[in-house]
């Protein structure tokens, strides 16, 4: 099915100035941008944004990450998007992504790990919501 899920490239890519690589990745594999913008998220809205994570070891590295930079934050849309995006992404842990997967081949570590996506449907509603209001995203066909 077409679906839609959230996409953020982090600060550590970014800074290294391959927001274009990695949306060409996404394009070439099906993925469509139909909204995006960037943000320099403030420690509110990073720990609003992760707080199912709240109770975890890693969670204040994550914030203070997640607001050392500017971030790019797209809704990706295609066929099966959310596993997709997934697959493209590779492994949380770079060491363990596979190779030729964004996380592979411009990530550092666990924590500067290049882009983040929707683990499921509900929470990609949720993530999509939470930065781009309805008439933002733009379906297009
Ligand atoms: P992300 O997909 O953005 O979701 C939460 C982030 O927490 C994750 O990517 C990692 O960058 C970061 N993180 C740091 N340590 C861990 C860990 N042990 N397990 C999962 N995520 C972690």
């Amino acid at each position: 099915a077409i679906e839609r899920t959230l996409s953020i490239i982090k600060p550590d890519a970014v800074a290294k100035n391959v927001i274009g690589k990695i949306y060409s990745r996404f394009e070439t594999n099906g993925l469509k941008i139909v909204a995006s913008k960037m943000a320099w998220l403030s420690a509110e809205e990073a720990g609003k944004f992760y707080a199912v994570h709240k109770e975890r070891p890693f969670f204040k590295d994550l914030v203070s990450f997640m607001i050392s930079g500017p971030v790019m934050i797209q809704v990706l849309e295609g066929e099966n998007a959310i596993a997709k995006n997934r697959d493209l992404m590779g492994a949380t842990d770079p060491k363990k992504a596979e190779p030729g997967t964004i996380r592979a081949d411009f990530a550092e570590s666990i924590d500067a790990n290049a882009v983040h996506g929707s683990d499921a449907a509900e929470t990609a509603a949720n993530e999509i919501a939470f930065f781009f209001p309805a008439m933002n995203v733009y379906s297009g066909r």
